[in-house]
């Protein structure tokens, strides 16, 4: 059986990626920091949960002994983003949670979990980035920062990987209707975090990114899928979203 690794695994995205790779045949890990999610959904889908939170050092050291020798995928999927503030009104401690979470709990992660992945013989990265991360927007400063470094990281790695047995691939979403994502932005405030989705046919789903990473992972291991990026048709670009009229 594949093993695979999917963090933020507790809730949105990672959560239905957890479901769907295990339904797909994978034996999970599911990791994040909230234990009572982790363990309720592993016991759900027949995963196994690892409480851990992949800015701390300990904690991602403890993951790599939980993987041991070998994996085949991993899913850094943890983020995610906070305010909207200009960046001349910047709230430098949300920027350095973005930077924390999206991009050095990632590298960190992929870091400890390399050996393993090559020594797979067919390793599959997939870091979920965003389509903030190839444009940006008003507001969208540190997010869009942290998610344009998640790029940079993905298309290095496949650089430095060229000639061992790993594939890397960044799935880039646009607007996901996720429970958590916009709750977190708008720190709890949850008229804030409804009025993004507001009168928008159908944003998309998690399990609409899921499927996407769970096609990913299945192509033949010859098959790098560099970058998808997927938004719901009422989005036509960040800035061009489509509204019904309240
Ligand atoms: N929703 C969207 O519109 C959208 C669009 C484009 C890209 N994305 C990206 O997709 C990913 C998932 O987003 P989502 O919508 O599913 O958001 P979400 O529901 O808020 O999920 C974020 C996940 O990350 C985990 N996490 C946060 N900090 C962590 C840490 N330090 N260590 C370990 N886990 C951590 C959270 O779990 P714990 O709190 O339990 O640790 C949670 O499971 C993120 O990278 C986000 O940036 C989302």
């Amino acid at each position: 059986m594949p093993t695979a690794v999917v963090t933020g695994a507790s809730s949105g995205i990672g959560e239905a990626t957890a479901r769907a790779l295990s339904a797909a045949g994978y034996t999970v890990l599911a990791v994040a920091r909230r234990r009572d999610r982790i363990e309720r959904l592993a016991e759900e889908i027949g995963a196994i949960a690892l409480t851990c939170d992949i800015t701390d050092a300990d904690d991602v050291a403890r993951l790599a002994e939980a993987v041991g020798d070998r994996l085949d995928l991993l899913v850094n999927n943890a983020g995610g983003a906070k305010g909207m503030a200009d960046v001349a009104a910047a709230d430098l401690d949300d920027w350095r949670w973005m930077y924390e979470v999206n991009v050095l709990g990632t590298v960190a992660v992929t870091k400890a979990l390399a050996p393993a992945l090559v020594a797979s013989g067919a390793g599959t990265i997939i870091n979920v980035g965003s389509t903030a991360g190839r444009v940006v927007y008003e507001g969208g400063g540190g997010y869009t920062a942290a998610k344009h470094a998640l790029a940079a990281v993905t298309e290095t790695l496949r650089l430095e990987l060229n000639g061992q047995p790993v594939r890397i691939t960044e799935i880039s979403p646009g607007m996901v209707k996720t429970e958590e994502f916009s709750l977190t932005r708008f720190d709890g405030d949850s008229a804030r975090a409804e009025a993004v989705y507001a009168g928008v046919d159908e944003p998309l789903v998690a399990e609409d990114i899921a499927d996407a990473i769970c096609w990913v992972a299945t192509r033949p291991a010859h098959v790098d899928i560099d970058l998808m990026v997927i938004k719901p048709v009422a989005q036509a670009a960040q800035w061009k979203v489509h509204r019904r009229p309240s």
